[in-house]
């Protein structure tokens, strides 16, 4: 199916969304009954978990009229498709052993689809991972789903927005849990929660659920069929966002070098968060969390070229950074190293390690998050594989 998308202009594609569009919402999913996601009020939750709440989901359709485009590349990518394919389940033996032991799937919508309450009192499944598994639940009372999208009274334009309604809306859907492209380090840690598997039992020989952990690199996966910068130009799938290099000027170049670093931060944080939610100490013995460090490892080993590169450029053309500028950096280093040396690493050391590793990497994004200062991680690029995934380019 997604060839076929993949070949049409989206110009002559509102049809073909109508069609599918219709077809997704007949696509639901009555199958458990008995486990439904309860909604809790928006003003009880903090941003983070506002974000992560489904009952909280308008789902794509609700995306559409504005950001076709970006609509019409969801389609083709694996992210939409992986339902339909996956989860008919009499076919799927992952889903039928899971099935068998916990009686509810709610554990795999967490990362392959998106279900929702809907009015009839019926779940429905909204199609594959989509726009908010991204960006953030984006509904209900105190959502971003509107204001995101008004620059001031009536129809004000974009040129047109004031910088005081600027900072207030961008403010507001921060609070409100959107994931912005702006918000680099946010939007990595969000690719992070469901390509690195953070349930031991998932994984087991028992379920057989594949892992990914070494698979998952950001840039390609990025600039791979999930890449739709569209906003500012529906016809013409950029580089980087359009409106995050219309605010910050920011060049792709500049937006990589960040998301190289953050990447591996990223990962850091998020195992050290899984090794704090094992089920037990004991659980450490296990294959699982061994892996679950060596990700850490591999972040840190990975931080440690970047940051000797940017002390002391290969190209004596790029000026070298001091000490002090890659202090965020060398923290995070220094956290592993202090868990790392643990006789018996514990699930409440890990949770102090994710703290520290989460503040770091905010305070790498305040200090450096332009990416002017990281031209010399530039070595480093053409080591990127190819982006996985055609690029829709309508
Ligand atoms: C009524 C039209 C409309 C709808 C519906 C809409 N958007 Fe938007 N969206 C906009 C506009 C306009 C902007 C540009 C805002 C700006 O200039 O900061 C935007 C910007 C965005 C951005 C980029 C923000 C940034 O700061 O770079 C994201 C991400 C986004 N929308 C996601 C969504 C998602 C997900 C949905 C569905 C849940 C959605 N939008 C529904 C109009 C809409
Ligand atoms: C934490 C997120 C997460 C959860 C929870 C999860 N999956 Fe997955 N699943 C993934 C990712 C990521 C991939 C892609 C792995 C890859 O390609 O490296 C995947 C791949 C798959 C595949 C494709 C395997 C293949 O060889 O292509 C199947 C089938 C699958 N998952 C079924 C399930 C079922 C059934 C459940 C619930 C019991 C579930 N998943 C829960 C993230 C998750
Ligand atoms: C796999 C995660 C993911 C999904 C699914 C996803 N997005 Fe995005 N979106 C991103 C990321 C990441 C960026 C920024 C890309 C970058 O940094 O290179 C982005 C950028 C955007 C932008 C800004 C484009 C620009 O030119 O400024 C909009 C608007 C947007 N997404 C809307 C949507 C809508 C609507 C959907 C659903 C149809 C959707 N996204 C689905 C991750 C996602
Ligand atoms: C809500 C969970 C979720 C989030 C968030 C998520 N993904 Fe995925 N992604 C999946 C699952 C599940 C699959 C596997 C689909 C399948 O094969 O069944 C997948 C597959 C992919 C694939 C296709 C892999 C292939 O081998 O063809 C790419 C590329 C990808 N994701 C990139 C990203 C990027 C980049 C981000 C962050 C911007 C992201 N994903 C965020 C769940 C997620």
């Amino acid at each position: 199916m997604g060839n076929r998308i993949r070949t049409i202009s989206v110009i002559c594609c509102g049809c073909l969304l109508f069609i599918l569009t219709g077809w997704i919402n007949l696509h639901g999913d009555d199958g458990n009954p008995s486990s439904s996601i309860k909604p809790v009020s928006a003003t009880s939750r903090n941003a983070y978990h506002r974000s992560a709440d489904r009952s909280l989901f308008m789902g794509a359709r609700a995306c559409l009229d504005c950001h076709r485009s970006e609509f019409a590349s969801w389609l083709s990518t694996e992210h939409f498709n992986n339902t339909i394919n996956r989860f008919e389940l009499d076919k799927d033996t992952i889903a039928k052993r899971y099935l068998e032991k916990h009686g509810s799937l709610d554990r795999c919508y967490q990362c392959h689809a998106a279900p929702k309450q809907k009015r009839f009192g019926r779940k429905f499944v909204e199609t594959g991972t989509s726009c908010e598994s991204c960006h953030g639940a984006s509904g209900g009372e105190g959502g971003w789903l509107n204001r995101h999208a008004v620059y001031g009274p009536n129809t004000t334009h974009l040129e047109q927005e004031t910088p005081q309604h600027f900072q207030n809306r961008i403010d507001f859907c921060d609070q409100a849990g959107m994931i912005r492209p702006g918000r680099q380090y946010l939007m990595a840690k969000q690719c992070m929660s469901c390509h690195l598997i953070g349930d031991p039992e998932l994984i087991s020989e028992d379920i057989g659920h594949p892992v990914s952990f070494d698979k998952f690199e950001l840039l390609p996966y990025l600039n791979g069929e999930v890449r739709h910068n569209f906003h500012l130009n529906q016809r013409n799938n950029a580089k980087s966002p359009t409106l995050d290099t219309l605010r910050r000027g920011l060049s792709p170049t500049q937006r990589q070098r960040v998301y190289m670093i953050v990447e591996q931060l990223a990962k850091i944080e998020v195992a050290f968060n899984y090794l704090a939610n094992l089920p037990n100490e004991e659980a450490f013995e296990e294959r699982y969390a061994d892996e679950l460090i060596g990700i850490v490892e591999d972040g840190a080993d990975f931080l440690d070229e970047y940051v000797e590169v940017l002390l002391e450029p290969d190209d004596s053309d790029v000026p070298p950074l001091n000490e002090a500028a890659v202090e965020s950096l060398t923290i995070v280093l220094e956290e592993f190293e202090k868990f790392d040396d643990l006789d018996e690493p514990t699930r409440a050391a890990a949770a102090d390690s994710a703290r520290i590793v989460s503040k770091a990497a905010n305070q790498f994004m305040t200090v450096m998050g332009d990416g002017s200062k990281l031209e010399a991680l530039d070595i480093f690029f053409e080591d990127f594989g190819d982006p996985v995934g055609d690029i829709l380019q309508p």
